[in-house]
Order: structure tokens, then C-alpha cells, then sequence
């Protein structure tokens, strides 16, 4: 038993990715965004340990139809994907607790192709986890983590020999504005080589009914996600955020195609923010953007992907166009 944990332990690595340019500190981030009108932060701060297990706990909601939707979809496509792309390296963007990915590596056991896995994430914790579930759960598979912020640039990622297929999942992409969203695509095709492809995943408008629920789950998963973005601030800030004072808020934009995700003050307050020396006051209804989530048609996703050069190989979607799969090569 001992020996089989060491071996599996040797088949994963794992390595920091340093930035291409400076990343803000939290504290910048703070001064620039949550004291600034509109409040707002970015979404990578929701991924701490914590965070990260909440974000998974919402894939299972019944109302969060994006994970079961791309899952399935991933299920019916990863063996012509796999065939077509015959990759020598997964490199996913934003892996989580690659749950997902798990039907591209079954797709590469069938058809005997040997790939390494390389998950990026912001979150150490979710990697060294997901990482240690995978090499159990594939026992010829060799694994990479990688530990960075993807927004800081794509440049230091490790130059790997053989093509790669890029997964970027989860609709995450929504998670971008659409400059930054078209700027983060850019950049990525720049580090891939023309036998590299990308597979990636966004969310499709629809139902307002539909999309509302999905990010207001009735048991409040979403919401205890929302508000760990507080517990955050008061543990790296030493902020003195009381989470009872403020409720989650999630809505679609409809003129923006997108949700908007927000924490709203639910009486008047003072927020001390020690590491800054700094304080907020909010009145009742007072809202900081913690996040947003575009939603595409099948024609504002390609002419994205278009416009950061890349050509649509691929369109895989539900007979309800739910959710969109794309596999796209660099032109
Ligand atoms: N791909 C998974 C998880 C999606 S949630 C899925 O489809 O279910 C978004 C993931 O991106 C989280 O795991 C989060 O930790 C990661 N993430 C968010 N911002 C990031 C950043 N700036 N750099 C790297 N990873 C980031
Ligand atoms: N990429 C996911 C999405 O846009 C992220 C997400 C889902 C999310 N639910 C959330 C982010 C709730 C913040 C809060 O659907």
C-alpha cells in the first residue's frame, strides 16, 4: 500500500507559473476596485480552499445546469475530439476539480493515446487534490499541476514538446468581459502551435427563468459561495465584514447578455479594512460586482474565437442549445 501511494506520489508534479507582468495585490485590487464606485472585485478571490469546494458543491445544484449540460456533451464528444486532436498534452485553464476532463482522459485510454495532464488553477489546494484523485483513478497517467493566475499571462507556461489540446471549461470564458475575454484568447493562441487545438466551453442565452435559478440554487449554495468572498477579505485584509449584513443578488442583464453576480448591503454600516488603514461605509441596498457570467448565442461565440484567431473546427450542443462545446485551431 505504502508503495503504491510513493509511486503514485512520483507521478505528480506540481509548479508555480510566474506572471508575464506584475499582478496586482489584493490590496491594489481592493484600492482600485471595492473602493471605487461601482464596488467590485475580481472573481479569483472566491477560490480560496473554501471556495473552491462551494464552487463544486454548486455543480451538483439542481438548478446549475452549465456542469451537467458540458458534461454530458463531453461525454458524447470526447472520443471524436481525442481522435481529431490526438494530443501528446492536456493543458487545462481553470481546472477546478477536473471533473470533467476525466471523460477526455477515458476518451485517450481508449484510443491509446498517451497524454500528460497539466491543470492550471489559481487554487494550489484543488490541484494537489484533484491531481492525487486522477493518478488513482488512471493508473498510466502522468500529471503536472500547474499553480498561477491566468490572467497575469499565458507566456510562462511550461513549452511542452507535441501538440496540445487547451481545455478552458465551465463557460468561464462568461466570466471575462468581452475586450478581456477576446485579449486572454489572443494571448493563449499566441503560445500554441498550429497542431495545438483548443476545447472550450461557454454558456448560451436562454430562458431568463432558467439562467436566474441557476445562479439562485434554492439550497443556497451560490449565495454561501457569494458571501465567502467576505470571510476572504476579513482572513488577507483583516477586514471586519459581518456576512449576516449582506445578501447574495444574482440577476440576468438582459441588455448585457450577461448575469451579474452581487453582494448587497442589507442595513447601513462601517467596514474597517486594517491592512489598508481604510473604512466603507454602505448604505442599505449598497452593492459590490463580485462577479459576472456572459451568456453567448452560437454567433457572438464564434466571431470571439474569431476575433482572437482562431478558426471553429467543432460545434457540439444539446438538442435545447443550453450550452455550447467548441474545438477551434489557431488560423
Ligand atoms: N473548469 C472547472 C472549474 C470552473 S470554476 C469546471 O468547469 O467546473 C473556475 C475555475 O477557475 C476555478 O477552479 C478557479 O479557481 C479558477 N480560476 C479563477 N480565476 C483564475 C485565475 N485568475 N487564474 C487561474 N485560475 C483561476
Ligand atoms: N464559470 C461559472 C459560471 O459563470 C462560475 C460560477 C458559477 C460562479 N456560479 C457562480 C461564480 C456563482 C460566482 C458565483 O457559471
Amino acid at each position: 500500500m505504502a508503495l503504491t501511494l510513493e509511486k503514485e506520489q512520483q507521478r505528480i508534479n506540481c509548479q508555480k507559473v510566474s506572471p508575464t507582468w506584475g499582478i496586482p495585490s489584493l490590496l491594489d485590487d481592493v484600492r482600485d476596485g471595492l473602493l471605487q464606485s461601482p464596488r467590485k472585485l475580481p472573481a479569483k478571490y472566491f477560490y480560496d480552499d473554501h471556495g473552491s469546494q462551494l464552487f463544486d458543491k454548486i455543480c451538483d445544484t439542481q438548478e446549475y445546469y452549465p456542469t451537467r449540460t458540458e458534461d454530458a456533451l463531453l461525454e458524447t464528444a470526447a472520443s471524436d475530439i481525442i481522435e481529431l486532436c490526438k494530443p501528446k498534452h492536456v493543458v487545462e485553464l481553470g481546472s477546478g476539480t477536473s471533473r470533467k476532463t476525466r471523460r477526455l482522459l477515458t476518451a485517450c485510454e481508449k484510443h491509446d493515446c498517451q497524454v500528460k495532464y497539466w491543470p492550471f488553477d489559481v487554487c494550489e489546494e484543488i490541484v494537489r487534490e484533484a491531481s492525487e484523485n486522477l493518478v488513482d483513478e488512471y493508473q498510466w497517467l502522468d500529471i503536472n499541476g500547474l499553480v498561477g493566475d491566468y490572467n497575469a499571462g499565458l507566456e510562462h507556461l511550461p513549452h511542452l514538446e507535441g501538440n496540445s489540446l487547451y481545455v478552458f471549461l465551465g463557460g468561464t470564458i462568461g466570466n471575462f468581459e468581452h475586450e478581456a475575454g477576446v485579449s486572454f484568447l489572443s494571448d493563449l493562441r499566441k503560445t500554441m502551435s498550429s497542431d495545438d487545438m483548443l476545447l472550450m466551453g461557454a454558456d448560451r442565452v436562454k430562458d431568463e427563468d432558467v439562467l436566474n435559478a441557476a445562479y439562485n440554487d434554492k439550497e443556497g449554495v451560490t449565495a454561501a459561495f457569494n458571501l465567502n468572498l467576505l470571510n476572504v477579505l476579513n482572513r488577507e485584509i483583516e477586514a471586519d465584514f459581518d456576512s449576516e449584513k449582506f445578501k447574495h443578488h444574482a440577476f440576468f442583464n438582459q441588455d448585457e447578455s450577461q448575469i451579474e453576480m452581487h453582494l448587497i448591503a442589507t442595513e447601513p454600516q462601517t467596514v474597517k479594512l486594517s491592512a489598508l488603514e481604510e473604512e466603507i461605509n454602505f448604505e442599505k441596498g449598497d452593492s459590490i460586482l463580485t462577479e459576472i457570467s456572459r451568456k453567448f448565442t452560437f454567433s457572438t461565440l464564434r466571431s470571439m474565437l474569431e476575433e482572437a484567431g482562431f478558426r471553429l473546427d467543432e460545434h457540439f450542443s444539446p438538442d435545447n442549445n443550453y450550452f455550447s462545446l467548441v474545438l477551434a485551431s489557431p488560423v
